[in-house]
């Protein structure tokens, strides 16, 4: 497949990667605002209109037209401080719609060739559980430190996120490992003896029992295999000690663990989880500028998929914003 790549003023934006840099640094951009930035540059010069947009970024989910300019924003943030000409490469025509004002450049590269092809019997990735909010600097820290550090260990209390963050750079990360990306639940798993085989039944592979790993490094050699380890901390020591040894055994493997605790293996880089945003403390609340919040938004969504009627206005919004301050993120 080719590669589209499209340039405009200093920023470069690929689309099979889905990523956005600026002068050769990767931007930390949401999914969803990639898509918006994506659609509106594919049709540079003419005015889109916030149905299209809605229509083509959340296709099968009913979006208030409060989420498209709070993505919005969030682009625009991304391109350029307020009031700059990078900023502005964005027009808002009031009445009818969002134009990208900027000249865009084409250029059609061929992708790296892969390492020796997929592995048959991969076991496919699960589905990620749902929007993710927030989390954009973590995912590009995640995508552009992996290929170099090998190992990335992403550590935080239960329940903030890891698992949320590690499905979604799974998906993103596919491109960059051609020959496969293996999920591995390490949660039900006992006995630290077996994070080995969990990882050979994920590849597919039947191997002989005696010496599992280095059977495991010769199938993948040189391939460039992401294996995502989740929720490591009851087995700690027999990861760090598996992942260094299919790393050494290796050249261009990835080893993406989860875990509340550090696995302290060589070469481990760790990237630790704050809780998601808050809204700020002395902001006046409204609904609108509460959304702003990745917090806000998640609790915003679950509230309403729980039923019971659940509506986000300017009224609750205080309380909302007060209760994910609570929660702390
Ligand atoms: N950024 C986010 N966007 C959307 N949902 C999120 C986000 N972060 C967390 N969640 C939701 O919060 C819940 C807990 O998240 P998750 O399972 O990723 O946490 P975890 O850190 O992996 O926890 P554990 O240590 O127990 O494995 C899930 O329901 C998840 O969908
Ligand atoms: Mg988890």
């Amino acid at each position: 497949m080719d590669w589209q790549i499209c340039r405009f003023g200093p920023f470069e934006m690929r689309r099979e990667q889905r990523r956005l840099y600026r002068d050769g640094k990767l931007l930390p951009l949401g999914s969803r605002a990639f898509d918006i930035l994506q659609i509106l540059v594919t049709r540079a010069g003419e005015v889109v209109s916030h149905e299209e947009l809605i229509a083509a970024v959340w296709p099968n989910t009913f979006v208030a037209e409060n989420n498209l300019r709070v993505n919005m924003t969030a682009l625009r943030k991304v391109l350029g401080p307020e009031g700059s000409a990078t900023n502005g490469m964005i027009a808002n025509v009031p009445g009818r719609g969002y134009s990208f004002t900027a000249t865009v450049a084409h250029q059609t590269i061929e992708p790296a060739p892969a390492g020796r092809g997929q592995i048959g019997g991969l076991r496919p990735l699960p589905k990620p559980l749902g929007a993710v909010f927030g989390r954009e600097a973590a995912l590009a820290t995640l995508a552009g430190q992996i290929p170099a550090r090998r190992l990335v260990t992403i550590t935080g209390a239960g329940g903030i996120g890891k698992t949320t963050v590690v499905l979604a750079a799974s998906d993103h990360l596919k491109h960059a490992y051609p020959d496969g990306v293996i999920f591995v639940d390490l949660a039900p798993i006992g006995d630290p003896r077996l994070v080995a085989s969990a990882v050979a039944t994920a590849l597919g592979q039947a191997f002989r029992n005696e010496s599992l790993v280095s059977e495991l490094a010769a199938v993948i050699a040189d391939r460039r295999i992401l294996i995502v380890l989740d929720s490591c901390e009851h087995v700690v020591d027999a990861v760090a000690l598996f992942a260094e040894q299919l790393l050494q055994s290796t050249s261009r493997l990835g080893i993406i663990a989860t875990s509340r605790e550090l696995l302290r293996a060589e070469g481990e880089w760790v990237l630790p989880l704050s809780p998601l945003e808050l809204p700020e403390e002395d902001a006046d609340f409204t609904a609108k500028s509460a959304l702003v919040s990745p917090a806000v938004r998640l609790f915003v969504e679950r509230a309403s998929a729980a039923g019971g009627g659940f509506v986000f206005d300017d009224t609750n919004a205080p309380y909302v914003a007060n209760i994910c301050r609570q929660l702390d993120g």
